[in-house]
């Protein structure tokens, strides 16, 4: 796999969980934030509705209400709960566990809470519930009896008398004390329309940040490839054409002032360093060639298995073999007695010194022809980082 595909994908990956925890993150987050405003509106209904009914129970005479009794505290209280919600989702009603009136029997979850009440303290309950499949949400707001509505909730005896004909004396809903949770605003709003324009939001969300990621992902990729991994290749190509051609010459150009920059710089500095070198050794060699060229004396340069590489005219004369032929050919093939030169060789690389190197021996030599010939023979041995060369100066003995 390609480096620059393998970062896409890593940094894919990586965006795309990034992505993904902000998307459930804001998610969750605007789910919070629906559920509590709803959870105020709910309470901000609750609340009108208890304020009303707390006023008209102190101003409202007992003998106006039993003129009319859509003057009746719940009654009235009812009517505006009913135009306040009118239209919306939320529906709201008015429990009690003591109810004059079965349209006002609690719920199970009602009677539960209503329970909940009768401690210390009672305050706003709320909690998304599961009703029919549909998540809603349920909000109880306790409404504690205040004197004014003892009037008609306390003792049997104080009551007006249409309310005494209607509850008979010992009705449930009587004897309330002053401070007593009497009942509650119950309201109640299915949540799903609420969800769901969250879950569209969420969508559209997703939609516009895969966008963005896709464009994020493409930009990062080109900017990469183009700043870092077309740079490397560049580089790898210089080296793999230097590497296949040998030719050191063409330096690889490079634009950035980075760390790639500076690769580049140091490796085209390697390779006119090799280029010089290469020049010198070279400019030696023809030196050395031309040198032995003009000698008195057949010279062959051979390496450390006989194979002769370097030979002059006068060794061509000797061997009897043009310079073509003589190249490539071993040394030892040429002398009557090989051993000692052999030997010479092995001591040279195992002690580092030999008798035969430095000095000068007598060796009989045989030419192509079979002829045989005396001569003195003189090896130096020239030891590059690579091998070693050995070169033999021979010089003919006339009988
Ligand atoms: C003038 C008499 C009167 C006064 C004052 C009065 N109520 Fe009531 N209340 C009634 C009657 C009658 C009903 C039954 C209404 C119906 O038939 O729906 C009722 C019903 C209720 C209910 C509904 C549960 C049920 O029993 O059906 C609650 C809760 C309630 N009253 C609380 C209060 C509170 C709190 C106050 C004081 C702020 C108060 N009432 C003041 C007469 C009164």
């Amino acid at each position: 796999m390609r480096i620059t595909t393998k970062l896409i994908l890593i940094i894919s990956c990586l965006l795309m969980v990034l992505f993904m925890a902000l998307a459930w993150t804001s998610y969750h987050h605007d789910q919070q934030m629906a559920l509590a405003e709803t959870v105020d509106t709910a309470r901000s209904i609750a609340r009108q509705i208890i304020e009303t009914r707390n006023y008209l129970s102190s101003v409202v005479q007992p003998g106006q209400v039993a003129q009319n009794p859509a003057l009746i505290p719940q009654v009235v209280a009812s009517q505006i709960a009913l135009r306040l919600t009118k239209g919306s989702p939320y529906y709201v009603r008015q429990v009690s566990l003591r109810y004059r009136n079965p349209l006002n029997q609690p719920d199970p979850f009602e009677r539960e809470t209503l329970q909940l009440f009768h401690g210390p303290h009672p305050h706003e309950r709320f909690q998304v519930v599961t009703a029919n499949g549909t998540p809603t949400l349920r909000y109880l707001l306790p409404m504690v009896a205040e004197r004014s509505c003892l009037l008609c909730h306390g003792s049997f005896e104080q009551a007006p008398a249409f309310v005494q004909q209607r509850f008979p004396r010992g009705h449930p809903s009587y004897n309330y004390k002053p401070g007593q949770v009497i009942g509650a605003i119950s309201v109640s709003v299915p949540l799903t329309s609420l969800y769901q324009a969250n879950l569209q939001g969420l969508e559209g969300e997703l939609a516009l940040e895969g966008a963005i990621l896709l464009l994020l992902i493409l930009t990062t990729g080109w900017l990469i490839h183009h700043t870092i991994l077309a740079p490397v290749t560049q580089v790898s190509e210089g080296i793999e054409e230097v590497v296949s051609s040998g030719n050191f010459s063409t330096p690889i150009t490079s634009g950035s002032n980075d760390e790639i920059g500076r690769l580049i710089h140091s490796f085209n500095e390697l390779m006119a360093e090799l280029q010089r070198r290469t020049r010198q050794r070279a400019e030696a060699d023809t030196r050395y060639r031309n040198f032995i060229e003009i000698a008195q004396s057949p010279i062959v340069t051979f390496l450390p298995d006989g194979k002769i590489v370097i030979a002059n005219q006068k060794a061509e004369k000797l061997f009897g073999l043009s310079k073509e032929e003589l190249l490539g050919q071993c040394i030892f093939e040429f002398m009557a007695d090989p051993q000692p030169l052999q030997q010479g060789i092995a001591d040279y690389f195992s002690a580092g010194d030999s008798q035969m190197i430095g000095n000068t021996s007598r060796q009989t030599i045989r030419d192509i022809c079979g002829r045989l010939f005396e001569v003195e023979m003189v090896v130096s041995v020239s030891q590059t980082e690579q091998e070693a060369m050995f070169t033999a100066i021979l010089r003919a003995i006339k009988e």
